[in-house]
């Protein structure tokens, strides 16, 4: 079940260090790289069908073709490694074990939309990550894998690491930007149109760590080579995280379409002291719990999530027993989303509080039936009417939790 194109060289010791890393084949898709044009490697990609890791599976491809011809500021290549939703802890993985892959892919895919400086912005709890992925990055401008002339080529590339501050609401693409050029982390109002995202007045494609550490195996392998794995519509392999109550904890690289009861079983080795299952949250706390007996026909992949109700999000996958209250875990998640809301939309600064604040009340046994309800209008008003989809995404996650295990919220709701 298990297929390594991003996580190949995960188990190999020292995999971090460049020496190890180029003699098992980190940096060989540069020969072929320099051989195509800009616009094949993208090409390359489109038809790879490779799909954003960061949470949305947009088309990374048709992304970095929304960068202009004609521009007056320099294009830039921005990674998200702030990776801060609960349940997901992918992108480190390979920030630990495989930072040569990720400069390889940024060299890949910054060459691919006219770039010369591309930057991680990463999750400022990070620090041993940071310092791996330095040290990683000061190794490949020693060689000459960054800087003047990549590895001899008429290309220059410049990699900057940047620290977050700890803010969740920085992965959000807008406001890691704002941040990055040294303002306030709030998100920013989007066109209706498509239009590329904008640092310091340069047209910019932030793209997920995941995401580019796929590039050099499409470029390496040509596009059939990924899209021999996963489903049409999902094409190629996810890092799944599995945490939670299941006796395997761990990130997993499956292919997309993978049956999630036996990855619950096969990988996961079932739930943890031989106890029943209770619900699944599919894709990090942003998707839709889903009840153990709505998990049946899913697999893993973008469209089967999307027609049970919730959705594939960073595959980060969190398994909750039957002991486990849901009003309890959905109060630990209220209190995470009313702390990180970055203020500026009323509905969102205040809704969260509310929802935070009445699940408090309800698990210190003062909960009233009109509670339930008030919850419920509380998600309405979160729902369309902000800058960024942080509400929207918070109302969802609410709704499915009141709504599915409505009988645990009445037992505790009296009269
Ligand atoms: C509240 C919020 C938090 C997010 N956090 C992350 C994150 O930590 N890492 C990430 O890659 N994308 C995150 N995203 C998605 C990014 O905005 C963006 O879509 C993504 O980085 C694009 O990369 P991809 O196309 O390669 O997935 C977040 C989105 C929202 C709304
Ligand atoms: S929806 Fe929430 S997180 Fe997003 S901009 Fe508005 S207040 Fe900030």
């Amino acid at each position: 079940m298990i297929v390594k194109i991003v996580s190949k060289n995960f188990d190999i010791e020292n995999s971090h260090k460049l020496e190890v890393a180029v003699k098992n084949g980190r940096y060989s898709s540069l020969n072929k790289l320099f051989t195509m044009t800009p616009e094949e490697v993208t090409k390359e990609v489109i038809a790879s069908g490779l799909r954003g890791k960061g949470g949305g599976g947009a088309a990374t491809g048709n992304k970095w073709q929304l960068i202009p011809d004609e521009h007056e500021k320099p294009t830039y290549l921005v990674i998200n490694a702030d990776e801060s939703e609960p349940g997901t802890f992918k992108d480190r993985q390979i920030m630990e074990y495989d930072p040569h892959l990720l400069i390889e892919g940024i060299i890949n895919s910054s060459y691919a939309i006219g770039a010369h400086h591309a930057y991680i912005y990463i999750r400022g709890e990070y620090v041993f990550w940071a310092k791996r992925m330095q040290e990683a990055i000061d190794e490949a401008y020693e060689v000459g894998y960054l800087g003047e002339k990549i590895a001899g080529h008429d290309y220059a590339l410049d990699l900057t690491l940047h620290r977050g501050a700890g803010a969740y609401i920085c992965g959000e693409k807008s406001a890691l930007l704002e941040s990055l050029e040294g303002k306030r982390g709030h998100p920013r109002l989007k066109p209706q149109q498509k239009e590329p995202e904008w640092f310091f007045g340069g047209p910019t494609v932030v793209n997920n760590v995941e995401t580019i550490a796929s590039v050099p195996y499409i470029i390496n392998e040509g596009f059939e080579a990924y899209r021999a794995h996963g489903t049409d519509c999902s094409p190629g392999t996810m890092l799944f995280g599995l945490s939670g109550h299941i006796k395997n904890p761990g990130v997993y690289e499956l292919p997309f379409g993978v049956s999630m009861t036996e990855v619950i079983e096969k990988i996961g080795g079932g739930v943890k002291d031989g106890k029943k299952l209770k619900a699944v949250i599919p894709g990090g706390s942003s998707c839709a719990i889903l009840r153990a007996d709505e998990i049946n026909d899913i697999t893993l992949d973008y469209e089967s999530l999307q027609e049970h109700g919730s959705s594939l999000g960073t595959g980060g996958m969190i398994f909750i027993d039957e002991d486990t209250s849901i009003p309890e875990s959905m109060k630990n998640l209220f209190e995470f989303y009313h702390h990180e809301s970055c203020g500026q939309c009323t509905p969102c600064r205040e809704g969260c509080g509310w929802v935070d604040k009445i699940l408090g009340k309800i698990l210190k046994g003062k909960g009233s039936l009109k509670d339930y309800d008030t919850m419920l209008d509380a998600c309405e008003m979160l729902n369309g009417k902000t800058i960024c989809v942080f509400a929207p995404s918070v109302a969802y996650i609410a709704d499915s939790y009141l709504a599915k295990f409505k009988n645990e919220f009445d037992v505790l709701c009296k009269e």
